[in-house]
């Protein structure tokens, strides 16, 4: 599969309306809309979009102004098609102000064919590009636009790391090989959990993709039937510095960590704590400062306690660092599957799965 590499057009629909974002997806066709929404959007926007991703019941109600997307690559997942028959009995089905819109492989799935049926936009999603590597097709254009991001800039930022990467040279392309070295490296002797730690809550959804492109693409047998991969553990700095850091710090050895940090942490607020405040001087302090002093402070402790760390900095949060920092994962992941012998792009053991929940429900 070569799509792991490619970067899509940001061809989309003029206008989404400036209602809710009402999103069916699962997994790799809903996690990086989720990330670049919480990463980017402004909170207007985050409040009105709203992932429909697991089957479980809510009180959601349809509205006209909402706009429905039904995204999934292979237009066959039950959680998909439990959410389509659970809205179409709904009065509000179809009172809509713009018509859904279908992103899936132009074929002959079955979503593509609901979508051509009823003249809903239908925005591809290419053959070659698995379910989760699919951040840079309307899977992440389309959430970014709707929220008045730029899409153009997103998919800019990852052609950018692509080019950095295949060349290895630059920070990006330092970055991609670096952590591929220290992920194989460590891997050899033992170090086989990766935590994801952006010093930025903004980016903990960021952590729900990440997490999904290691487990899903590494975890595998290989040819030889021997079990391979690495457990990714999502965290946020702020927060799992007081919760799982000591772990990291004090139990088994077999633990490395991504640290992420963001901006200059230059914004001045103002602070007056109180007499009672045990941190004297703390009022000289800005919110984004003592972030940052966290992140070092937790960097230093880490590698004192010989806890590998890899520390990517992005000077913004915005459109074109995502896009290379997913393009890099994307990147490293690929190439960690070609050092571990496994294939990364497929899930066998999770198709095994779906098939069995089938099963249960009788409508296999
Ligand atoms: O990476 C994958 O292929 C999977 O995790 C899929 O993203 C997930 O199963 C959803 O599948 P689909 O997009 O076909 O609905």
């Amino acid at each position: 599969m070569s799509g792991w590499r490619s970067v899509g057009d940001p061809s989309l629909p003029a206008s989404l309306g400036s209602g809710r974002l009402l999103w069916c997806g699962i997994g790799g066709s809903v996690l990086p809309a989720d990330a670049l929404i919480q990463a980017l959007a402004e909170a207007p926007f985050r409040r009105r979009w709203h992932p429909l991703t697991s089957p479980e019941p809510n009180d959601l109600r349809l509205e006209p102004e909402d706009q429905l997307v039904f995204a999934s690559k292979s237009g066959r997942t039950l959680e998909l098609w439990s959410w389509i028959g659970r809205l179409r009995a709904q009065e509000g089905w179809g009172r809509w102000h713009r018509a859904p819109i279908a992103i899936t492989q132009d074929d002959q799935n079955p979503l593509a064919q609901l979508a051509r049926a009823e003249g809903w936009t239908l925005l591809p999603i290419p053959v070659d590009v698995g379910g989760r590597y699919s951040a840079f097709t309307p899977i992440g254009t389309l959430p970014l636009h709707w929220a008045g991001q730029n899409a153009g800039r997103f998919l800019a930022g990852a052609r950018e790391a692509l080019t950095l990467a295949e060349q290895g040279r630059g920070l990006w392309g330092e970055r991609v090989w670096d952590m591929v070295g220290t992920l194989t490296k460590g891997y050899l002797s033992g170090v086989d959990q990766w935590v994801m730690m952006p010093y930025a809550t903004r980016l903990e959804t960021v952590g729900g993709w990440w997490v999904q492109l290691i487990a899903e693409s590494l975890g595998k047998q290989a040819k030889d039937g021997s079990r391979r991969g690495f457990t990714p553990i999502r965290a946020v700095g702020p927060q799992d510095q007081h919760a799982q850091l000591q772990r990291w710090l004090d139990g088994p050895r077999n633990v490395g960590v991504v640290m992420v940090t963001v901006g200059s942490g230059e914004g001045v607020e103002p602070s007056d704590p109180p007499v009672q405040c045990p941190f004297p001087g703390l009022g000289r302090r800005g919110g984004a400062e003592v972030v940052r002093a966290q992140a070092e402070g937790t960097r230093e402790a880490l590698e004192d306690a010989g806890v590998p760390v890899i520390h990517w900095h992005l000077e913004a949060l915005d459109e074109a660092s995502l896009g290379a920092f997913l393009m890099a994962w994307q990147l490293v992941v690929g190439l960690c599957g070609m050092a571990l012998e496994v294939d990364p792009f497929d899930q066998p053991a999770v198709e095994s799965g779906k098939r069995r929940t089938l099963l249960k429900l009788g409508i296999s």
